[in-house]
């Protein structure tokens, strides 16, 4: 079974003229396969940067503490490196990728994660099965990633890929925001099927309490001034729902 540990990291972003702006002031937290943490926090907060930082985005400089996964310092390995050790963001803003279709864009994924291409009779079939858990016409495979995507296919999309490569962690950043009612729950329960297998360990970061209608987190943590400013469970997601991120933000 997996962990990841993140102990006490720093990071910056690195602004085009060079300079360092910190953004994460020390952050604690371990997630282990079959365990779901909701990072909840106001916009700005750093929760993307979170996310970034230990997906290996080359924008943000890690200035001190450390992320290992099962050991390993993740910071060592370069970003499909991470992927193949089996971490997994989906991203706030899904990038188009003009000229590559959704059906190789996932079996290439698949093959590189898997060490070994899918097998051509199985693979047809499990990608049909994938999409129609999701909702998604089949016409997609043939589109380019995520170009012409509305908000909630691009989303759908990054839930499929999370499906197919059942990662060890996988970082869910705000994919519930610009869903309507009906996408939230297909893609919610796209996330509680894979929940349900117990293998991944599930960093939801969101700045709504709707998603964890859905999800049902156990753990919360409470984002603010990057860094963590409250834990809980479940029944923190609800207090805040009703006292809002202010007290926490005057405490910071
Ligand atoms: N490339 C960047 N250049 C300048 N500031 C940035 C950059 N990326 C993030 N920031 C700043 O870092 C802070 C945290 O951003 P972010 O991690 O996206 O927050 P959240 O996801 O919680 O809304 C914000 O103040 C944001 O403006
Ligand atoms: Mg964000």
């Amino acid at each position: 079974m997996s962990t990841l540990e993140i102990r006490d990291l720093q990071v910056s972003v690195k602004l085009p003229e060079g300079e360092l702006k910190p953004i994460l002031a020390g952050v604690d937290l371990t997630v282990k396969a079959g365990e779901t943490h909701a990072i909840m926090g106001p916009n700005g907060s750093g929760k993307s940067t979170l996310a970034y930082s230990i997906a290996g985005h080359p924008k943000y400089e890690i200035t001190g503490g450390s992320v290992t996964l099962d050991g390993v310092d993740v910071h060592e390995l370069s970003v499909d490196e991470r992927a193949r050790a089996g971490l997994f963001l989906a991203m706030q803003y899904p990038v188009e990728v003009p000229g590559v279709s959704v059906a190789n864009f996932l079996r290439t994924a698949k093959t590189a994660i898997d060490g070994e291409a899918p097998k051509l009779r199985t693979w047809a079939g499990e990608l049909r099965g994938a999409m129609e858990k999701l909702q998604m016409d089949p016409a997609f495979a043939q589109r380019n990633v995520n170009e012409g995507f509305s908000g909630g296919e691009k989303k759908r999309h990054e839930i499929m890929q999370l499906e197919l490569l059942k990662p060890k962690i996988a970082i869910l950043d705000e994919t519930d925001s610009g869903l309507d009612i009906d996408a939230l729950r297909i893609v919610s329960e796209g996330v509680n099927r894979v929940r349900a297998t117990g293998e991944t360990g599930f960093l939801l970061i969101t700045h709504y309490t709707r998603i964890l209608r859905y999800i049902k987190p156990d753990f919360v943590h409470v984002f603010v001034g990057g860094k963590i400013v409250e834990e809980g469970g479940p029944e923190l997601a609800e207090r805040l729902e009703v006292e809002g991120y202010e007290k926490f933000l005057t405490r910071a």
